[in-house]
């Protein structure tokens, strides 16, 4: 009830305005973004580097219905992938891509906008030396977003996307896209989905979460575990363990500032973790998001607002 308040209020220009507004909520976003800047961006980088991480950069950004603003999220893309580059960053940071931000909603040839842009940024990240990955947004945007994906991998064959565990078609988009040179980012899903399309048990995600991620560790692709779950976390370990793989044949991947004592001591390990960090002014969507995944968030941001 609470989570989907909260993804409602993701949605609402309304609610959207009044806590944008408020100067107390900054210090709060601060824990979850990286900071509203491509510098802020690249000293995040710098330092996660320094601790034997790797990282994925998102541009933040969703929804956009104005052609010129898609542009110009492409363009803060190719910048920061150009700055990746001259910064010697590139073999530890890659960028992630909302298609909305890019286009996909845009009205009439969206679709096209989208693809076209995308393609400028993975131009861009080929350059640079480097990767991107499509992040996955609600369940009518997914063949869309799978499709765009498909056309882009004739090019550019190192582009990943990510796989929700929690729609009912998951296991079998596992199992299309666990093939050679295919990289797949498995999340739990953070949208508001109906029970047509979405598993709604949270013990029914997770059990979802394992079955996906057996047939991507048994199959020839590369698996990005993006949980901060535990026990996911101890799964993908054993099942990466009976497929006989290397550590450095898939990879963990968290939120930047979700539990970084955990991404610590698996980097420590000698796993592979990659901190997806989010950077830039269009920060609300992705804040909502993180408050909806953990009721105690939305204590902890109220209870700073008033004592302040
Ligand atoms: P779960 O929600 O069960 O949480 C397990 C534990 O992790 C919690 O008990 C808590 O300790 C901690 N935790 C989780 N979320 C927290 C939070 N917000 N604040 C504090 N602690 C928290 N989703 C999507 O729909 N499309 C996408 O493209 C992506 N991309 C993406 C990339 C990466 C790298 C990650 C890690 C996640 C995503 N997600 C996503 C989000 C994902 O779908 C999911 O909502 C969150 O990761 C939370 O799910 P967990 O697997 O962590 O498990």
């Amino acid at each position: 009830m609470l989570r989907s308040t909260l993804l409602a209020a993701a949605r609402s220009q309304g609610v959207r305005r009044l806590v944008e507004a408020n100067p107390l909520t900054k210090p709060v976003v601060q824990r979850f973004v990286a900071g509203t800047t491509p510098d802020d961006a690249v000293r995040v980088t710098r330092a996660l580097r320094d601790q034997g991480m790797h990282v994925t950069l998102d541009h933040l950004g969703e929804d956009t219905l104005d052609a010129q603003q898609a542009a110009e999220i492409v363009r803060a893309y190719r910048r920061m992938l150009r700055v990746l580059a001259d910064e010697g960053l590139a073999d530890r940071a890659e960028v992630s891509v909302k298609l909305s931000a890019v286009g996909q909603f845009l009205p009439g040839d969206g679709e096209k906008i989208a693809l076209d842009n995308a393609r400028l940024v993975c131009e861009a990240a080929a350059e640079a030396g480097t990767t991107v990955t499509l992040d996955m947004e609600d369940h009518t945007t997914t063949d869309s977003t799978l499709g765009i994906l498909r056309d882009l991998r004739v090019d550019f064959p190192w582009v990943g996307a990510v796989l929700q565990a929690y729609l009912r078609r998951t296991e079998q988009d596992c199992r299309d896209l666990a093939t050679e040179g295919s990289r797949v980012r498995l999340c739990k899903g953070a949208y508001a989905e109906p029970a047509s399309v979405a598993y709604q048990d949270k013990a029914e995600v997770d059990r979802s979460y394992v079955r996906c991620l057996k047939i991507l560790m048994d199959g020839a692709g590369y698996p990005m575990v993006a949980s901060h779950d535990p026990r996911m976390v101890a799964i993908a370990a054993e099942l990466a363990r009976r497929a006989g793989r290397d550590a450095d044949s898939f990879e963990y991947q968290m939120l930047y500032g979700i539990r970084p004592e955990e991404q610590r001591r698996i980097a420590a390990e000698g796993g592979k973790l990659r901190v997806y960090v989010a950077y830039g002014d269009e920060w609300y969507g992705y804040f909502m998001r993180r408050l909806a995944e953990r009721p105690a968030n939305l204590v902890f941001f109220l209870r700073s607002l008033v004592t302040q």
